[in-house]
């Protein structure tokens, strides 16, 4: 890490006094877990190459077995895109005719260990709202695709009248759709109602963007235990999260109960993963264990020596 670790013991001691008296948390209902356990999957889906890499009309699968809910709704793609960008932004669009859904998914863009190691996050204007800024590669990742995706994204609504928008990633790739979400909602002639289901997304956002999504309505961003990635970039580098957090406190590999999900309000809430840093705000890089479990094994379809996990 390329920062020194008495100023961010610093801020961070600053940041535990600042935080807001705790709100009890409540955990989730039968339904938010179904709902939850469903909508994972097209974020899983999004890991196996014949999705992101899929001909239009042909039907997602998840060879690694991932996605049962999705393959048996027969949910098809409608655009598919990869390899055709520096930071290689990868996903689909799909079509879900018996839960009337669109999905855009994102998958994770690459290597989320070495990016963990990389703590060069630069800041940039995404021209969303005043005062807002984005994390620089995860803005460029969306920008990248922006054009293509949403010219799909209005034929795809146009042709499907009354159907949800639900836009999903993990790990880089809820970073990403974070932030297309985010664009989606706001532009003009967008989506202002779509939902957005980010897990073990990174932050994203300085205050003002985060607050502004926030505001937008309709966040699910989930987070497991101890997981280190959603504690980057650092709240001392400026970057806060969208709120609530749905905080999973299953243990890895187990089937998550509604008990063991609370919802916790705020930008900066350290009753959640956030807290659980040994140090506060220095996320432990070497304990990725979590990462790879949000209800299920969602990047099981990458599999060995694909060099971006
Ligand atoms: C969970 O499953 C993964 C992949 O199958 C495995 O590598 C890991 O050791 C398991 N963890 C626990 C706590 O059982």
């Amino acid at each position: 890490m390329r920062f020194y670790l008495s100023t961010v013991l610093t801020v961070a001691a600053a940041l535990v006094s600042a935080a807001p008296s705790p709100i009890r948390p409540r955990d989730i209902s039968t339904n938010e877990l179904s709902q939850f356990n469903f909508w994972v999957q097209y974020a899983a889906a999004a890991y196996c190459q014949p999705n992101y890499a899929g001909e239009a009309s042909s039907k997602l699968s998840c060879v690694v077995g991932n996605c049962p809910a999705v393959e048996q709704a027969g949910a098809s793609i409608f655009y598919s895109f990869s390899n055709s960008t520096p930071t290689d932004t990868a996903g689909y669009i799909a079509i879900d005719s018996t839960n009337q859904a669109i999905i855009l998914a994102f998958r994770g863009s690459y290597s989320v260990r070495n990016w963990a190691a990389d703590v060069t996050f630069t800041y940039e204007d995404p021209g969303l709202c005043p005062g807002c800024q984005a994390e620089t590669g995860f803005w460029n990742s969306w920008a990248l695709v922006r054009d293509h995706v949403v010219e799909q994204l209005d034929h795809a609504i146009a042709q499907h009248p009354g159907y949800e928008l639900v836009i999903v990633g993990h790990s880089l790739g809820a970073a990403v759709a974070t932030l297309a979400a985010a664009d989606i909602r706001g532009r003009e002639g967008g989506q202002p109602s779509a939902s957005l289901y980010a897990f073990a997304s990174p932050r994203v956002a300085n205050t003002a963007l985060a607050k502004y999504i926030t505001a937008q309505n309709n966040n699910y961003r989930f987070t497991h235990t101890n997981d280190p990635v959603p504690q980057l970039p650092t709240l001392s580098m400026g970057y806060v999260h969208v709120s609530p957090e749905y905080w999973i406190t299953a243990p890895d590999n187990a089937t998550v109960r509604e008990s063991e999900v609370e919802v916790l309000d705020g930008a900066v809430n350290w009753n959640g993963n956030t807290g659980t840093a040994t140090v506060p705000d220095v996320p432990d890089v070497a304990e990725f264990d979590a990462h790879h479990w949000y209800f299920e094994e969602v990047d099981a379809c990458l599999g060995p020596g694909i060099p971006f996990k």
